[in-house]
């Protein structure tokens, strides 16, 4: 049996670090791509020879043509948007990357959206999350339920129809009596879903076995995280938080791997921080830093376009992440954004009520509350988003880099410096 090459990438924020571009930078040593949670959510970036493409659904390895790209049991599918993405990815002269869909990876069905969007409303605010209306907390909802449908069961058409018959008339009920929307028609739902199972079916196969092979012939997996540690449903800012394992541990529910087949995990930490959707940011910077790291990062989200609440680098964050996944390097992204200003500031700790907090709060009323503790580190002049080396960085950036280094105790062996494949230092990830 050949030594394994299983690398596990997440996260290590509230999402939108860069996972997509990393994932396509290190893709040429890649043999098999996998997503294994969250959904449509997701919204990954990678700019290659001049071209964009947003990923939501299918792994960012896509665009490397005669690969092999996996989604997971643990994925929640919405088949539209997975016939529209691979449909444009295809369109462009994509040649076609091997895409393989597991059976039981759970539907969102038309009715999860609404119902996502009704209970968003309902909430109110203050009391909004600010989900991505994908249908994502539903889906899951019903696959905990034990009444979710999966991909296998878009293939039989007479399963279907019982299968949705006594679903959509509960779900029915619920959006009318509960949320004032109107009843979803069983046929609009029974008529695309059965096209669905049809235009799916050839992409369905045995995920568990491919997988279990390509380890055991040593061949370099590459599980993509979506989202990020602190959306985690158990260890995140709950009830600010996505549906799914975001962390480390939902590799091997959502695939079928085992802990013992994993060999790294790279956590994606991008120079800053930021977030989108409704939860507590300790380092928000509300006012013109905010403001020049929006417009200097981009920082509007890939799938709604919302504006990304930006900040300072969280440490205190930073730390309960690596903690939690086991993080043996990093990738640290963005640090071309942080380039020209005059000092950069890092969040150390957190006080509350007067009094340094051991640790990252489990509440999020806490989270809120807190005064985050700065260091201040110099800034550093000039354009470096040409450099192609840690030692063509300016001095003050390689402090950085170093500073971030000692203080999670794990090496940062990539750095991002601009969105291109190419904008990208590698130090022997
Ligand atoms: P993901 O969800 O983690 O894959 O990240 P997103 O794609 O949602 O957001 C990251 C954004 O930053 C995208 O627009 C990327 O093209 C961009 N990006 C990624 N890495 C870098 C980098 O090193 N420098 C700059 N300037 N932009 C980057
Ligand atoms: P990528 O993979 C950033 C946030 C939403 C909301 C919360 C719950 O691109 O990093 P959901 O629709 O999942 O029920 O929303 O999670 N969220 C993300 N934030 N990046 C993402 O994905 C996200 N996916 C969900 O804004 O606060
Ligand atoms: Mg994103």
């Amino acid at each position: 049996m050949k030594e394994n090459k299983v690398d596990l990438l997440i996260g290590a924020q509230w999402g939108d670090e860069g996972k997509g571009k990393v994932v396509d930078a290190m893709g040429a040593d890649v043999d098999v791509f996998v997503r294994y949670q969250g959904g449509a959510n997701a919204g990954h970036t990678v700019i290659a020879n001049g071209q964009k493409v947003v990923f939501h659904l299918l792994p960012s390895g896509m665009l490397y043509p005669g690969k092999l790209c996996i989604l997971g049991n643990g994925l929640v599918l919405d088949p539209e948007q997975f016939l529209n993405e691979t449909a444009e990815l295809y369109e462009k002269g994509q040649d076609r990357a091997r895409l393989v869909v597991s059976p039981h990876a759970h539907v969102v069905m038309p009715y999860h959206k609404v119902l996502d969007r009704a209970q968003e409303a309902a909430r109110g605010k203050g009391r909004r999350i600010g989900t991505t209306g994908r249908g994502i907390g539903p889906c899951y909802v019903d696959k905990y339920a034990r009444v979710g449908l999966r991909v296998e069961d878009l293939l039989d058409a007479d399963l279907l129809r019982e299968r949705l018959v006594p679903l959509m008339e509960e779900k029915n009920r619920l959006l009318t009596r509960l949320y004032n929307e109107k009843p979803i028609p069983f046929d609009e739902v029974y008529g695309p879903a059965r096209e669905w199972g049809k235009a799916l079916a050839p992409y369905v196969g045995d995920v568990v076995r491919l997988l279990r092979e390509a380890v055991d012939e040593g061949r370099h997996v590459l599980l993509e995280g979506a989202q990020a540690v602190l959306l985690d449903i158990d260890h995140g800012t709950y009830p600010y938080v996505t549906s799914s394992s975001t962390s480390a541990a939902g590799a091997f529910t959502g695939t079928g791997l085992a802990p013992r087949d994993l060999t790294r995990v790279i956590a994606v930490v991008k120079a800053y921080t930021t977030r989108v959707g409704e939860g507590p940011m300790p380092t928000k910077e509300p006012g013109e830093i905010g403001e020049r790291l929006r417009n200097a990062g981009g920082e509007f989200g890939a799938t709604t376009g919302r504006p990304r609440r930006c900040g300072w680098l969280d440490m205190v964050g930073l730390q309960y992440s690596m903690a939690l996944n086991g993080v043996d390097v990093v990738a640290l992204t963005k640090l071309d954004v942080l380039s020209g200003m005059p000092e950069v500031k890092v969040c150390t700790g957190y006080e509350y009520n007067g009094r340094r907090l051991e640790g990252f709060p489990a509440s999020p009323h806490i989270l809120d509350e807190v005064v985050p503790i700065y260091e201040t580190l110099p800034g550093w002049r000039g354009d470096i988003s040409g450099c192609t080396s840690f030692d063509s960085l300016p001095r003050e950036a390689r402090g950085y880099v170093e500073y971030i280094e000692k203080g999670l105790g794990v090496p940062v062996k990539l750095i991002g410096v601009g969105q291109e494949r190419s904008q990208t230092i590698d130090r022997g990830l």
